[in-house]
């Protein structure tokens, strides 16, 4: 490849131990950042060639990435582009999806191309889901490690990384989600007289095995299914707080139709909150996009 490649790294400082101690969602996220830049580049007449986890002494290089130029950029590439400006997580209550039939299989191609499987867990699974979520909370409450962390990552309101404030639901709302991962309350609410009851679609995201091949290309199937939501007006909520210890992920295989290894719950609906939700702040470039001097051995040279 060129010089003008890109490398993807995963950043260890950015680890969340309590929560991630394998570093599998750090990767599902490099892996969403790469589907993100593999659209954006496409639309703007690159198309990204990626190498996915490189042989290198370097454990954190996740894929290098050419590019070769395109006479025509695709429909698909510049409707998912212009999808990541809109995309915002949607910690409330959902609407059942309408057209659900069509849109799912929609869905299911799109995770496919990208090496993972989906599948709706449907209504019957609910009740089971969302007692295993109540659990998995309450077990967390006596966890003081993970507690400060959660607390590091978001409503601490000084940094700008993290859950910020507008995209917690209130304490109000709270507990209206029974199938979410427990914040410090925030700000968010829907209208009054809007239902209360979550009625998402409730999406499992899955692997046949569990490299870190395989979270690379779950984050970028995550990136792609939620972003063709979003382009179809469609609210959503990854839920990982359900894979991040065993019994509980062992529930989900349960559950699901496939013998496969879950990476992430997806929420999909139809959004009721008041107002645009504010859009979640971003890292500055300077701090995720880094010029590298080119060594012999390609070992990294800041
Ligand atoms: C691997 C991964 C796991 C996530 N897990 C959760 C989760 O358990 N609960 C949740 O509310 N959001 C979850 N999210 C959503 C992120 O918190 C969210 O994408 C991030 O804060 C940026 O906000 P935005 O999606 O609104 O842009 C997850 C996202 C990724 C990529």
């Amino acid at each position: 490849m060129g010089t003008a490649d890109l490398q993807l790294f995963s950043d260890p400082d950015r680890l969340l131990p309590a929560t991630d101690a394998f570093g599998r969602q750090m990767v599902i996220s490099c892996g969403a950042a790469l589907n993100h830049l593999e659209y954006a580049f496409e639309s703007n007449l690159w198309r990204p060639v990626i190498h996915r986890l490189p042989h290198s002494a370097d454990r954190e290089l996740l894929a290098k990435i050419g590019f070769a130029p395109e006479s025509s950029s695709s429909d698909v590439a510049v409707r998912m582009t212009s999808a990541i400006e809109r995309r915002r997580t949607d910690r409330l209550p959902l609407q059942a999806p309408p057209e659900w039939k069509a849109t799912l299989e929609h869905l299911v191609r799109i995770a496919a191309r990208a090496g993972a499987e989906l599948e709706d867990l449907g209504e019957r699974s609910r009740p089971a889901l969302e007692d295993v979520s109540r659990r998995m909370t309450g077990l967390r409450h006596d966890d003081p490690t993970y507690q400060a962390e959660l607390r590091w990552w978001s409503g601490r309101g000084l940094f700008p990384d993290g859950v910020p404030e507008q995209a917690r639901p209130s304490s109000r709302q709270q507990h209206s989600v029974h199938l979410s991962r427990e914040f410090p309350p925030g700000s968010a609410g829907t209208p009054d007289g809007s239902p209360s009851e979550d009625r998402a679609a409730i999406l499992l995201l899955s692997t046949s095995s569990d490299s870190r091949l395989d979270w690379l290309r779950s984050g970028e199937a995550l990136s792609a299914v939620l972003l063709a939501c979003t382009d179809r007006g469609l609210a959503t909520c990854p839920v990982t707080h359900l894979t991040e210890r065993a019994p509980s992920r062992t529930l989900l295989r349960e559950l699901s139709a496939a013998d496969n290894l879950p990476q992430v719950l997806i929420r999909v609906g139809v959004g009721a909150r008041a107002g645009e939700p504010a859009p979640t702040p971003r890292r500055p470039l300077s701090e995720v996009l880094v010029r590298e001097r080119p060594t012999p051995d390609g070992e990294r040279n800041r």
